[in-house]
């Protein structure tokens, strides 16, 4: 391992220059990648734009039925159209996700706490890559916490995904974790979805942060902007703007959709953001119209 002491920050980030090892596919850092690997990111990432929405509804694992996740029965057959891709547990998904929808799968392979303890930060690989292939995932979900105490399992168990991911062409995506205690700073994110990259994911999941320019232009994968708590509309609006616009890939959103007080109208708002480039105001209008129809 280099000697650390000495080692200069980052400064040259070129965020103005785009990413050069593109060849002609459309997702950052896949253009080397084998067929099976490129078919599975293109029903992720929309060949005609580039990016994808993803609807996450992976919280139950975890915390139990939490507000708006109460019956997924309901909630997912409702938004998936609009959804490029479910993000969820097996179970979730084989027992609410009707299986003619078609979408692709990113699927939670990574679990082992729960809320009722104070540190989340232990998972581990708990599902194999056979059911993944039996679910027909497009990619396989890990969660890593970088700076915490799970570092060390969560990070071995990423990369057992991508060790199996390879082996049967199944992307891996890495979720950068933000815990209690865990520091949210650019200086964090560029550290983190940089770690994830060069374990060999094909997709970071990660939060918004200042600077995140320079997060996109050092991590050589494309990146995908998780919600984050429920907040306005018009503020999720404006994160999922800023997230595009500063170089992430998509979003993968769960509680600024289905607790919103109309997630099918949001979704689809996200979506003209995400996919057509729509300003955070002009989706809000949209979503305002959409919610509202008769005003
Ligand atoms: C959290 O454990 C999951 O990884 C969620 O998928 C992620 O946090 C995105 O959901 P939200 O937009 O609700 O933060």
């Amino acid at each position: 391992m280099a000697d650390i002491e000495g080692m200069k920050d980052a400064k040259q980030f070129a965020q103005d220059v785009e990413f050069s090892s593109s060849g002609n596919f459309h997702v950052k850092g896949a253009a080397n990648l084998d067929w099976g690997m490129k078919d599975r990111l293109s029903r992720i990432f929309r060949p005609d734009t580039g990016k994808t929405v993803m609807l996450a509804f992976d919280h139950g694992y975890f915390m139990g039925p939490t507000s708006g996740l109460e019956r997924l029965d309901l909630l997912i057959p409702d938004l998936a159209e609009h959804a490029d891709c479910l993000m969820g547990t097996r179970g979730a998904i084989r027992t609410s996700a009707p299986a003619n929808y078609n979408k692709s799968i990113a699927l939670r392979v990574s679990s082992g706490s729960s809320v009722l303890q104070d540190d989340l930060s232990k998972e581990s690989l708990v599902v194999s890559m056979e059911d993944a292939i039996k679910m027909n995932a497009s990619a396989v979900a890990v969660q890593t916490f970088i700076g915490a105490d799970g570092q060390k399992e969560t990070i071995e168990a990423l990369n057992q995904a991508v060790n199996l991911g390879s082996r049967y062409s199944i992307p891996t995506m890495g979720v950068v974790a933000v815990g209690k205690e865990m520091e949210r700073t650019t200086r964090f994110f560029l550290l983190a979805t940089r770690m994830l990259a060069e374990f060999g994911v094909q997709i970071v999941k990660t939060y918004y942060c200042d600077d995140f320019e320079k997060v996109a232009s050092t991590t050589p994968v494309p990146l995908v902007v998780a919600g984050g708590k429920k907040v306005p509309e018009k503020d999720a609006l404006t994160l999922a703007s800023n997230s595009i616009r500063s170089g992430a890939a998509g979003v993968d959103m769960g509680r600024n959709i289905f607790q919103s007080e109309n997630p099918k109208a949001m979704i689809q708002a996200v979506n003209k953001v995400v996919h057509e480039g729509m300003s955070d105001k002009e989706a809000y209008e949209f979503y305002l119209h959409l919610a509202n129809p008769e005003k």
